[in-house]
């Protein structure tokens, strides 16, 4: 099972993390247009507060190729994108979210943060959505079908997107003057950041929250990632990381025995027989790698409901185990906290996850352009694993028929040396990371300029600040937003200052 060339086509599999919220979202049923109930219809499991005012659908007709003149390219297709203009005072500031990989209104849902901040700012709120992801299907039900269609899903055509609708809309509203500030969390994140870099003329500034974009190439060290989680572990007990990582030779073990997949089936309490071991190793891996990520200080329905501190509290239940346990059956108890928070599952389906991931159109950006190297260090708690630009190849190739760029992003936007290329270009990007969320160690941890800010917490997950202002939430995460609304009104006041010099 845990051959090398398993455990690295398990590593690719690890691209798709960002792309968990396309794949949540791609199995639900679609919700109806347009209004307050299809928070209702397509977030069932939400438990999260509810966005208190709802955000009007549009479609935008798009333009499919922004960078190639040819008689194809000037096909378009229908972009959506959502406002909410019930705080904003004509000529106010724009707001404007660079959605990720997934339905747009799932990342409203879970950027309360705008909507919060909107009244004090009188803002309009803009949530775009990004091309070949939720409704904005260039190609319809085709859009995934090959590389022919998918070719024209990469990031400079989003963020050239992102540039021609907001041009279009402010022409619509008369506002041309109105500053436009970029926010977005995670991949969305990333392209805020590259979009204030490479359209300085339409954004005034970023909110980049959790943006790995020190990810590519060798920037950050391959280990990173998984070393950010195991940290997480470490730090709620010691014990429990030492748990976790003894278990995987447990399963390893049982699953080369004789009945030894019906025996996993029976511990890991499966709802159909496992076929192979692997998927139990993902379902691991999966809870412990993504409760890292939300590891928020308050009750949480990101991904999934989730207690607060999280892996504090997965670690309570292992910790709590009679250590005559084998440490599989106590990694399971803890991994079921993950999947089981509602006390709801009867069993687990641990075999269908895998087959989730072949359409999104995350793994065809993964395939191309967003390679991230990881691997798993003897530091970490999961098993020792290596990574090969060749065996990415040789998947994509399989899986697509065309050759990773592995360097592009790199060469397409600023990543190698970021401090010396940023500190006397660019301004206004605030890029904030919480230290447990795994990918900040892929973030910018350090202030470049008086203008390109880091705001790192200890404390913080995966864009912890987005969430909706909840009567919990710790002093660290109120100073955060706090730091965060000052800088942006900073921001603003430049900009009309500079407006009004002519
Ligand atoms: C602006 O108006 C034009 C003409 O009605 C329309 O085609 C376009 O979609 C509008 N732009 C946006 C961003 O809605
Ligand atoms: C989920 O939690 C409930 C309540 O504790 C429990 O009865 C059920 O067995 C759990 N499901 C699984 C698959 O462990
Ligand atoms: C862990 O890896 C390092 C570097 O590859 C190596 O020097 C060390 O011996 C390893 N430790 C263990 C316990 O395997
Ligand atoms: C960056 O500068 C701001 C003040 O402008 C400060 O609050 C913040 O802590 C600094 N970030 C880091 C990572 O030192």
């Amino acid at each position: 099972m845990a051959s090398s060339s398993s455990l690295s086509l398990h590593l690719l599999l690890l691209f798709a993390i960002l792309a968990i919220l396309a794949t949540l979202i791609e199995s639900k049923p679609t919700f109806q247009l347009p209004g307050a109930s299809f928070y209702k219809s397509s977030f069932k499991q939400a438990k999260a507060p509810k966005p208190k005012i709802p955000y009007t659908a549009h479609y935008f007709p798009q333009v499919l190729d922004h960078f190639t003149f040819h008689p194809k390219s000037s096909k378009i297709f229908y972009q959506k994108y959502l406002i909410n203009s019930h705080y904003w005072h004509k000529g106010g500031p724009i707001f404007v979210y660079t959605g990720n990989e997934g339905h747009i209104e799932w990342f409203a849902a879970n950027t309360g943060f705008l909507l919060d901040i909107a009244p004090k700012f009188k803002a309009l709120l803009v949530f775009i959505e990004h091309r070949f992801y939720g409704e904005s299907m260039p190609f319809g039900k085709d859009s995934y079908k090959s590389a022919e269609s998918l070719g024209y899903l990469n990031s400079q055509q989003a963020l050239a997107d992102y540039a021609v609708l907001i041009r279009s809309l402010k022409h619509n509203l008369s506002s041309e003057s109105s500053p436009v500030v970029v926010f977005g969390g995670s991949y969305g994140g990333m392209l805020a950041s590259w979009f204030r870099l490479k359209y300085p003329h339409i954004a005034i500034g970023a909110l980049a929250s959790s943006a790995p974009i020190l990810q590519f190439d060798t920037i950050t060290p391959w280990s990173s990632f998984h070393d950010g989680v195991s940290q997480d572990f470490k730090d709620a007990s010691m014990n429990c990381y030492e748990v976790i990582k003894g278990s995987w030779a447990e399963l390893d073990a049982l699953s080369v025995q004789k009945e030894g997949l019906a025996e996993l089936s029976k511990i890991f309490r499966t709802c159909k027989d496992l076929h192979s071991a692997d998927s139990a190793l993902d379902w691991l891996w999966e809870a412990f790698v993504y409760t890292a990520m939300v590891n928020y200080p308050t009750e949480a329905n990101f991904m999934k409901p989730l207690p607060a501190y999280p892996v504090q509290q997965m670690c309570k239940i292992i910790d709590g185990m009679p250590p005559e346990t084998t440490k599989l059956r106590r990694a399971i108890a803890g991994a079921s906290l993950y999947y089981n928070y509602s006390q709801t599952e009867k069993c687990f389906e641990i075999e269908h996850g895998a087959d989730v991931h072949v359409l999104s159109g995350w793994n065809w950006q993964a395939c191309t352009e967003m390679i991230m190297p990881m691997t798993c260090s003897n530091k970490s708690m999961f098993p020792p694993s290596g990574f090969d630009y060749k065996d990415v190849e040789v998947e994509c190739k399989k899986k697509y028929g065309v050759m990773p760029r592995p360097h592009w992003i790199t060469t397409e936007f600023v990543g190698n040396r970021i401090e010396l290329a940023l500190k006397r270009f660019g301004s206004n990007i605030i890029f904030s990371n919480g230290m447990q969320d795994p990918w900040s160690r892929g973030g910018v941890l350090k202030n470049i300029s008086s203008s390109i800010i880091a705001l790192v917490t200890k404390k913080g997950a995966h864009h912890v600040d987005f969430r909706f202002e909840t009567k919990d939430d710790p002093d660290w995460l109120v100073e955060l937003r706090r730091q965060e609304v000052d800088i942006i009104q900073k921001w603003i006041h430049e900009y009309y200052a500079d407006v009004r010099q002519g």
